[in-house]
């Protein structure tokens, strides 16, 4: 399987990369990037750290959506800056990016690894729904044949994180979230309503700082950063948002419980960012979302802990 991921990078975006560098199952072949956590420069040289420090140094990485559909420009606020630092990753300064991002745009790589590899490409998104709204809207028969698209957004039973209504990735660029579902592209959503079960503690983590290298440090730091920083969940832990949508992608069977539906987005008001059924296709049999509802956290921490481990030693 290849798969590209779609990033917005910050701290669960670094350890998505860290994760998919440790495991076997699927090749990564590209990370696209967009403005959320931290702007769409920053999400490039973030992507472009990480993937060094876990030694990656071949995977390229192309520039996205600078800001959402309805704006001219982005910059992001106080509470991201909480949770993900000023540079995206918890303040660890891992210097300039040591090489450029690629020329092409992220929405016409999508658009070509699409038609070279179809089924055989995975795309899992963990950023605003920017990049493939615009390659859906560039080329929806290209996106039609990707094999699997796992989407890290949206909160369906479960209250939203950034308003009480919505997840931060949706709510980040409704219109472009609402154009992605109603296009009835097959997309699993891996939602607030499974990756707030998935959540690490220091014991979790143990590990990576017995790894005593520089890549241990940074990645530690940062996931301390994150998990005392995350809507002041500093007993609980921090929810591992976008490594979970990597695993779901290539471990399907970590999920639990799914809700097939034809999902919508509104785009206004308090409610702005909310994913709800899409009231005109109630009745219709095909459903193009699957809303995972419930997951098996444990197998999950423990599989993710230990692919991490491997590439920070
Ligand atoms: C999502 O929003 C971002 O802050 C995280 O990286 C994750 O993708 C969680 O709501
Ligand atoms: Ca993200």
């Amino acid at each position: 399987m290849k798969l590209i991921l779609d990033l917005d990078t910050g701290i669960d975006d670094a350890l998505a990369i860290a994760y998919t560098a440790g495991q076997t199952e699927a090749e990564l072949i590209g990370i696209t990037t967009s403005f959320g956590n931290v702007t769409v420069d920053t999400a490039v040289r973030n992507s472009i750290n990480i993937l060094d420090l876990v030694g990656k140094k071949d995977v390229p990485v192309y520039r996205g959506a600078a800001h959402p559909w309805e704006k001219e420009s982005y910059e992001p606020g106080e509470v991201v800056y909480q949770i993900h630092g000023r540079n995206g990753i918890g303040n660890v300064d891992l210097g300039e990016a040591r090489r450029e991002p690629e020329e092409m745009e992220a929405a016409d790589y999508i658009i070509e690894m699409a038609n070279t590899y179809g089924k055989n490409l995975t795309l899992v998104t963990t950023a605003p729904l920017t990049n493939l709204a615009n390659a859906i809207r560039k080329n929806k028969e290209a996106i039609d044949k990707i094999g699997k698209i796992v989407t890290m957004g949206g909160a369906l039973t479960v209250p939203g994180n950034i308003t009480p209504y919505a997840e931060a990735n949706i709510y980040a660029d409704a219109c472009a979230a609402k154009y992605v579902f109603e296009s009835g592209i097959p997309i699993v959503l891996v939602g607030l309503d499974v990756t707030m079960k998935t959540l690490i503690t220091k014991k979790d983590i143990q590990s990576w700082e017995e790894a005593d290298s520089k890549a241990s440090k940074a990645i530690t730091d940062m996931a301390v950063y994150y998990y005392t920083n995350e809507l002041d969940y500093t007993e609980i832990g921090g929810a591992m948002h976008d490594p979970l949508a990597v695993d779901a992608a290539i471990h399907p069977d970590v999920i639990k419980n799914i809700l097939p539906i034809n999902l919508t987005v509104e785009t206004e008001g308090i409610t702005k960012g909310r994913i709800i059924g899409d009231m005109k296709l109630l009745n219709e049999k095909k459903k193009s979302c699957l809303v995972c509802v419930d997951v098996d956290s444990d197998t999950f921490i423990k599989r993710f802990t230990a692919a991490v481990r491997k590439v920070i030693a």
